[in-house]
């Protein structure tokens, strides 16, 4: 099976996040879609592993704030390759509260679900929510999961359903010049820094631009 094709059906980046004991949490997804119009429902799959998957089973709500193309891509990697569990993912990132759930505020839009059914699959649990408030906050495109990770060059982590063990696909992704010079991967969300030149060493002020991490976090490949 070629787990490549998988890359070819569409999606979208976004945060989930609901509240965790008064506090606001969440994590990044793609596995968002809607479901029905009339009433209408939003479907997100959340892994069994996720510290956002409890606290959405415990609140019964969840919000999904809709990534655009100029939202910082530092906010995928602060919700999307660390656990709210030991992390206040708020605190980095700008917060909104919308039909009484948290929303990041450097999204595009955002939609708000109270939970009405949910499915347990082997590692996520798909959660059937209906929409209560949903409203634009800014003209953006929204973000579209090939944008992240054709142009913001980020790759997703284990607890993602669309997961494809990177070295496969980077190998079969890498262009010659990328084979033959260095090559720097972030240690935490796995971005790939390409100088101008194949050869050229990382910056020593660099900063990962998909999860913040500075030059240290980078191993050579
Ligand atoms: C681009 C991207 C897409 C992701 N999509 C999903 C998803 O659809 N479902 C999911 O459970 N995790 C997804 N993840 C992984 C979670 O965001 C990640 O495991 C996160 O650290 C969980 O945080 P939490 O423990 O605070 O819930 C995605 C991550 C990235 C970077």
């Amino acid at each position: 099976m070629n787990k490549n094709v998988f890359r070819q059906l569409s999606y979208g980046v976004y945060v989930i996040s609901t509240w965790d004991k008064g506090r606001a949490t969440g994590c990044t997804a793609n596995s968002a879609m809607q479901i029905t119009s009339e009433p209408a429902t939003i479907a997100v799959s959340i892994n069994h592993d996720n510290y956002t998957n409890q606290c959405i089973q415990e609140m019964g709500k969840f919000a999904v704030s809709i990534l655009g193309e100029h939202s910082d891509p530092g906010i995928i990697g602060t919700f999307g390759f660390q656990s709210g569990r030991d992390n206040d993912k708020f605190e980095k990132v700008e917060q909104l509260v919308k039909g009484y759930m948290p929303v990041v505020a450097d999204a595009c839009a955002y939609i708000v679900c109270e939970v009405i059914d949910k499915m347990e699959t082997s590692t996520h649990t798909v959660f059937l929510g209906k929409v209560v408030d949903a409203d634009v906050l800014k003209q953006d495109d929204a973000m579209t999961y090939a944008y992240y990770h054709n142009v913001v060059k980020g790759k997703s982590p284990k607890n993602a359903p669309t997961y494809i063990a990177e070295d496969a696909v980077l190998a079969e992704d890498a262009t010659d010049s990328e084979k033959s010079g260095k090559r720097y991967v972030c240690s935490v969300c796995g971005y790939v820094y390409e100088g101008d030149t194949p050869f050229e060493e990382l910056p020593e002020d660099y900063a990962c631009p998909v999860c913040r991490q500075p030059k240290s976090a980078f191993k050579e490949k």
